[in-house]
């Protein structure tokens, strides 16, 4: 098939799944414990984190001009997201000048986005299926933030994180036109997607099982 066929096709499928990850029942969520913004934050800074040093591992693996500065452009957006994470935890009371996200190791997504070798698996799994998990669970935490009366978080996501994570997205739109032109790179790009999408609902599944969270924001 065509890449805008191809494209097309892959959405349809990412937002079936995606429609799984975003049940009603998780836009009305039964908040106990210590589910709270500060500690949703927390996990986000590791989500950051993750996205930033993945896409700088990848940028200096291409050569493709247009591909490494799409990485670039991404790595930067993520670290100007953890940054402005780590201000507003400030500002909840946690100083995350002393807090290591990543003292715990990397998470098995980053762990498996960091095998891929090829940029339309790059691009299908990190940019245009990731993103896309992040653009759902950012709605339900803004919605979540909205609920907890934190109208500082929920406008730094509605206005900047979330715009942003939409416009990786649509980077790796751009970029998959460009690079799943034939069936072989169209079967790499749809299996990457699959397996991105496996471990986000593995992860969510486990992260709702011990912490009882289903609304960690992405990236
Ligand atoms: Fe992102
Ligand atoms: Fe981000």
């Amino acid at each position: 098939m065509t890449a805008e066929d191809f494209v097309r096709d892959l959405d349809e499928r990412n937002q079936a799944i995606l429609r799984r990850l975003a049940p009603d029942a998780t836009l009305k969520p039964e908040v106990s414990g210590d589910l709270n913004v500060r500690n949703l934050l927390k996990v986000a800074l590791k989500n950051e984190i993750e996205a930033t040093e993945i896409a700088a591992r990848w940028l200096v693996t291409t050569d493709d001009v247009d591909v490494k500065m799409a990485f670039a452009r991404q790595a930067g957006d993520e670290a100007k997201h953890y940054r402005m994470i780590a201000d507003r935890l400030r500002d909840l009371g946690f100083h995350a000048s002393s807090f290591d996200p990543l003292a715990k190791g990397y998470g098995p997504l980053f762990s498996y986005l960091d095998t891929l070798r090829t940029t339309v698996e790059r691009v299908a799994a990190g940019q245009f299926t990731r993103e896309a998990i992040a653009v759902v669970k950012n709605r339900q935490f803004i919605e979540f933030c909205d609920r907890a009366g934190d109208t500082v978080t929920a406008t730094l996501y509605r206005d900047v994180i979330e715009p942003d994570e939409r416009f990786h997205h649509q980077l790796g739109r751009s970029l998959l036109l460009r690079c799943a032109t034939t069936p072989a790179a169209q079967d790499l790009a749809r299996r990457a997607a699959a397996r991105t999408l496996a471990l986000a609902e593995e992860l969510q599944a486990a992260a709702l099982q011990t912490a009882g969270i289903h609304h960690a924001p992405g990236c």
